[in-house]
């Protein structure tokens, strides 16, 4: 199976993981698309109404007519969809390819279940080969660049680009993340960074990964 097939097959085989009458969190990108266009040929009058990470999602959810709700007028998400840059079957996650991870951290964590959906080359057994998307705000990029250099990574701007929140990325090399939960908090702790693109202390509870025939499913989160 092409990618495209593996990511649209695990796109939609995430609708059974949505709840009726309930909010749902979608995240961002070329996965998630498969999903949104999915969601609006099957289920968009089963869920009370979507929960965007980011203006790229939120402009396909208005193309379908999709509902959109903003997080802080909502006090209970059962569940959110995303896909991920790389997927450990423990459920660590690096993410941020499409710059959205601020939000998608915040919604992710705020649902009740994250559901990662992928294509099967995103499954690695450690982090670490896709470059980790740091967002930043502006003034400190440099401090926070040197501040990564000196955790052993290689930090370079992603120029030209700028997040929905107004901030700086930089996409960093060469970080050793067999401890994901340990290196996110320590990433988390310098001053000035937003959001580290690892998801570990909060990670996926169920992944859907598409391939070979079939749909394989893993719930680390069980
Ligand atoms: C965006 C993300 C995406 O989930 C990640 O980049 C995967 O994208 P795609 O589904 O296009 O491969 O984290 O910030």
């Amino acid at each position: 199976m092409l990618p495209d097939k593996q990511k649209q097959a695990a796109a939609e085989a995430a609708l059974r993981y949505i709840e009726d009458d309930a909010w749902l969190g979608i995240g961002t990108g070329s996965t998630v698309e498969y999903f949104i266009e999915a969601l609006a040929e099957k289920r968009k009058n089963s869920i009370r109404g979507a929960v965007s990470s980011s203006e790229r999602t939120t402009a396909l959810l208005k193309k379908y007519h999709i509902g959109i709700e903003e997080l802080n007028n909502i006090d209970t998400l059962p569940v959110y969809i995303d896909g991920a840059d790389e997927v450990t079957e423990h459920g660590a996650m690096i993410k941020g390819g499409g710059g959205a991870l601020t939000r998608e951290k915040v919604i992710g964590q705020a649902a009740r279940k994250f559901v990662c959906v992928v294509d099967q080359s995103k499954l690695v057994p450690v982090l670490g080969e896709f470059p980790l998307p740091v967002e930043v705000i502006p003034m400190a990029r440099s401090f926070v660049a040197r501040e990564l250099t000196r955790l052993g990574g290689q930090p370079s701007w992603r120029a030209g680009f700028i997040t929905d929140n107004g901030n700086a990325i930089l996409d960093v090399r060469g970080l050793n993340l067999i401890n994901p939960v340990e290196t996110e908090g320590a990433i988390n702790q310098i001053p000035g960074v937003v959001t580290a693109g690892i998801f570990a202390q909060r990670g996926a509870d169920v992944i859907l990964v598409g391939g070979g025939e079939d749909v394989k499913i893993l719930t680390p989160g069980r």
